[in-house]
């Protein structure tokens, strides 16, 4: 059981309430701002700035596609080649995407439905810059055969899933990311960033979107 619905958050742009897990997808002050907040400006811009000729990125948690979404229209504008993976338990339904508002204010509709198109656990070209992975299964059990430059960390928050927020999920993602990669997370917890420093990343407290004092990036430097 995981009944899904769409919820409007006040950036005015669609998120999703799971009565599951008795939580939203995204902040309710904004999920475009959010998503552009954490995941493309602390972590996307950061990572093109290094001067790398493609990224490879994990997320935890596809959803509702938003970050993928975003990301794909930036690698296109930033002429940047991008290999996106992601894992998702329980994808939503063809009712529920087809109803997500994203593409009013970002446009780009055909690649909003290929990113939901796109056939599971195989590598798939999206965009002349933009390839996508989706596994559907628990993050638990994912084995990560490829190597990261950038996670995209957006479980539930560790108040609805703790186990997502420990050790037995983040050193094999640690041991998956290359050297000077970065995880960013909307989430400041402070056990989480204990757990983080404990198994090797720095850590960088950033601003950030509407009524959130700090997000996280932690960069792996060896
Ligand atoms: C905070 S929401 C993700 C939001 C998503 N990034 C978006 O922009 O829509 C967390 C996601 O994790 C998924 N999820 C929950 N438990 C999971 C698990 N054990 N493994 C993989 N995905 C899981 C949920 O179904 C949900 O889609």
């Amino acid at each position: 059981m995981n009944d899904q619905d769409i919820i409007s958050t006040n950036d005015g742009s669609d998120s999703v309430f799971s009565s599951q897990y008795n939580a939203t997808y995204h902040s309710k002050f904004g999920a475009i701002e959010e998503a552009i907040t954490v995941f493309i400006s602390a972590g996307l811009y950061q990572a093109y700035l290094s001067g790398k000729k493609k990224i490879r990125i994990f997320e935890m948690g596809f959803g509702t596609g938003l970050n993928a979404f975003l990301t794909a229209i930036e690698s296109d504008r930033l002429d940047i080649k991008i290999e996106y993976t992601a894992v998702e338990l329980h994808p939503l339904s063809d009712h529920l995407i087809l109803k997500l508002n994203y593409t009013d204010p970002l446009g780009h509709k055909d690649l909003f439905e290929k990113l939901h198109g796109s056939p599971w656990e195989e590598m798939h070209s999206i965009s002349p810059k933009f390839k996508l992975l989706k596994f559907n299964q628990k993050i638990e059990d994912l084995v990560h055969r490829e190597s990261y430059d950038l996670i995209y960390y957006d479980a539930f928050a560790p108040s609805t899933q703790a186990e997502l927020w420990a050790e037995p999920i983040h050193i094999p993602l640690f041991d998956a990311l290359s050297n000077n990669g970065q995880l960013v997370t909307y989430c400041a917890q402070g056990k989480f960033k204990r757990m983080l420093s404990s198994i090797g990343y720095t850590l960088e407290s950033l601003p950030g979107p509407s009524h959130k004092k700090e997000i996280i990036r932690a960069t792996k430097s060896l």
